[in-house]
């Protein structure tokens, strides 16, 4: 339509054609007024208003063009009708303005409303974890020891042949190697069974007297509901002139009266074990029925906690101790003792990470 006025053509407009274009132009902004201010009303949304505003007053906009071609026109006439326009156009900006403003309240109103904060709502508890029962009862375990003199050792998990059996006076054939299901990684590299190696190589770096406990994870192939294939035990050696198995005794039963409450009855039975010599099963007077008999204890009114003994002088041997010396060793099973302590049946649920059995030792 522009296009096609004379300007567009040549540049100018002669005088003769000027009416006509006059009414022309006139016509062109009345029917721009008739629907913008209206428009401009109705856009729900800024970007609309913004659409209109580059339609109407953008570079190539309707009235843009309007006001570009009025150049061509002779000054009287371009005075007029370019009054007209430029007044159109300061109202056309002043609806647009007035419109971007009420829609940008609205909107903020809008987001006050919803996204409100009530801040006197009580705050959402933050969670806090807590040690789990097994590692609790371990420390709680070792920090006896601690009390009674010992100090804590350590020895790694995957470990030589030689110090889970050999130097422990277990040798290749022995019958006690069938005792403990062993994963083995090579002929000579196993997963430790039980925690005793740390005896060898705590005795095989510091003379006596030696006086450790060594906790720690070990490994059996054994899944039941009261066996795991990765489990924890605490490991004692006393190294001394004179050790006797008073002492292992008197030592044990302190133990138990800390852990277990004091005059918790203990109990040795004769037993065996290849690295020591006497050798004892240690139980405590049952937890539950305290040594009446129950289901837990099997009627025997006891439960088994413990091996122990004194160490056997071959032991000592091994590491390079005269065998003159003296000492007593015990091994304690941890998951037996956190089950007993808090009546767990099934050591699986130790190991299964489920928040509604973790849940229940929060203060531990
Ligand atoms: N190592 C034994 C086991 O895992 C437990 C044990 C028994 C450890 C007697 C000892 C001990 O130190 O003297 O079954």
């Amino acid at each position: 339509m522009c296009d096609q006025s004379p300007d567009r053509r040549r540049g100018f407009v002669f005088p003769g054609e000027a009416m006509e274009e006059t009414a022309r132009v006139e016509k062109q902004l009345q029917a721009l007024e008739a629907w913008v201010l209206l428009a401009i009303e109705g856009a729900e949304e800024p970007e609309a208003v913004e659409q209109i505003r580059i339609r109407v007053l953008g570079r190539k906009g309707e009235l843009t063009e309007i006001l570009r071609g009025l150049g061509a026109f002779p000054p009287e006439i371009r005075r007029e009708v370019g009054q007209q326009a430029n007044t159109l156009k300061t109202r056309i900006e002043a609806a647009l303005g007035k419109r971007q403003q009420v829609l940008r309240v609205a909107l903020l109103e809008g987001l006050a409303f919803r996204e409100a904060i009530d801040i006197t709502l009580p705050g959402r508890p933050i969670a806090r974890g807590s040690l789990h029962p097994l590692t609790a009862t371990l420390y709680e375990i070792i920090e006896v020891f601690q009390h009674l003199g010992f100090s804590v050792a350590e020895g790694p998990e995957v470990e030589l042949d030689y110090y889970n059996f050999e130097a422990l006076n277990i040798p290749k054939d022995h019958p006690a190697r069938d005792m403990q299901d062993t994963f083995y990684v090579t002929d000579d590299v196993l997963l430790r069974t039980h925690t005793s190696p740390v005896q060898i190589r705590v005795m095989e770096t510091q003379p006596p007297p030696v006086k450790i406990v060594a906790p720690g994870r070990v490994y059996r192939r054994d899944a039941d509901p009261t066996h795991s294939p990765m489990f924890h035990q605490v490991e004692g050696l006393l190294v001394d002139h004179g050790v006797s198995f008073a002492d292992l005794k008197g030592t044990l039963q302190a133990f138990v009266d800390q852990f277990f409450g004091t005059g918790t009855r203990v109990r040795f039975r004769p037993s065996f074990f290849p690295f020591t010599e006497p050798s004892a099963e240690v139980d405590i007077a049952c937890v539950m029925c305290k040594g009446a008999g129950c289901r837990v204890c099997k009627g025997s009114g006891f439960l088994e906690i413990l091996g122990a003994g004194m160490v056997d002088p071959e032991v000592f041997r091994m590491v390079g101790y005269d065998p003159e010396i003296t000492g007593f060793a015990f091994g304690l099973g941890v998951e037996r003792i956190a089950m007993l302590r808090y009546g767990i049946d099934d050591i699986r649920l130790f190991f299964e990470n489920d928040l509604r059995f973790l849940q229940q030792f929060p203060t531990l």
